[in-house]
């Protein structure tokens, strides 16, 4: 999308007040234009906005209030489950305005480590599935964030029936895909890569462009600069990281 690029952008973990900013990046004029072969599946109405509302989306956003880069974690139940924590958490629908900055690294891995953070961390696993066709995204996934690939049919099965229940608008046409796992190594990675980008300061682009970047929204959800250090180093039981000095 040929937008001008930001001034600036800071990370914020979604509220009510971003529906509007969230929804507009599905407008079929921006959606085709920055992900133009369909790879990004729509959510059901209620779904998408009860996941917005609770906080479950990851944005980079300017001044305005627009969204430039946004990752969503879905909370999958089976009908019936009355458990507050989901069976799984699907990371996806990463979508970005900004290709070549690589900011979808930093919203996904802040999005994932949140989830992991927060008391509804799910009974299984925290997955997304990829086509194995879309090359940004299995780079992303596989190679920058440190996701594993899913091998166990039974857990595919399972994950692939919650995941499709309330997908609506699907209009991608080749279905070989792969799921990956969000396990230890990647929250130790996903940690290294926050602090990376805050030491940096800014999201860079090969070209040389850069755009300054604040992701205090870590510090504000209970995820300070001491505990990302401490995950960095491979501290990564809840019980380890909640009794550290937080200097
Ligand atoms: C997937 C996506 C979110 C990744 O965002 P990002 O990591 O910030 O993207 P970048 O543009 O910085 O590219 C990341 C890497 O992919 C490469 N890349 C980007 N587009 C590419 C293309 N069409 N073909 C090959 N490589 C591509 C970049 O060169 C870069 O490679 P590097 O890590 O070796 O430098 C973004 O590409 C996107 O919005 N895609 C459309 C929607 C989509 O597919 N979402 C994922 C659904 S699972």
């Amino acid at each position: 999308m040929s937008t001008p690029l930001p001034g600036a952008l800071r990370l914020a973990f979604s509220t009510a007040a971003h529906q509007p900013a969230i929804k507009r990046l599905f407008d079929p004029a921006i959606k085709n234009s920055i992900d133009p072969d369909g790879q990004v599946a729509g959510r059901e109405g209620e779904t998408f906005s009860r996941h917005v509302v609770q906080g479950h989306a990851a944005v980079l956003e300017d001044g305005q209030g627009n969204t430039h880069t946004l990752t969503m974690a879905w909370h999958l139940a089976a009908s019936g489950d009355t458990q507050p924590r989901p069976r799984h958490i699907e990371i996806g629908t990463a979508l970005t305005c900004l290709p070549g900055f690589h900011s979808a690294s930093v919203v996904t891995s802040a999005l994932a480590l949140a989830e992991w953070w927060r008391p509804t961390l799910p009974r299984g696993l925290i997955a997304a599935e990829v086509g194995n066709d879309n090359i940004p995204s299995v780079k992303l996934f596989r190679n920058t964030l440190g996701w594993r690939p899913l091998k166990d049919p039974k857990a595919i099965r399972e994950i692939n029936g919650l995941s499709y229940a309330n997908v609506v608008d699907y209009s991608h046409t080749d279905d070989s895909k792969t799921w990956y796992v969000c396990a230890r190594a990647a929250r130790v990675k996903a940690a290294a890569t926050l602090l990376a980008f805050m030491d940096r300061g800014n999201l860079i682009h090969k070209d040389g462009r850069s755009i300054p970047l604040d992701l205090s929204a870590l510090a504000s959800i209970g995820l300070t600069r001491p505990h990302l250090e401490a995950l960095a180093r491979g501290i990564t039981t809840k019980k380890d990281l909640r009794s550290l000095p937080l200097a």
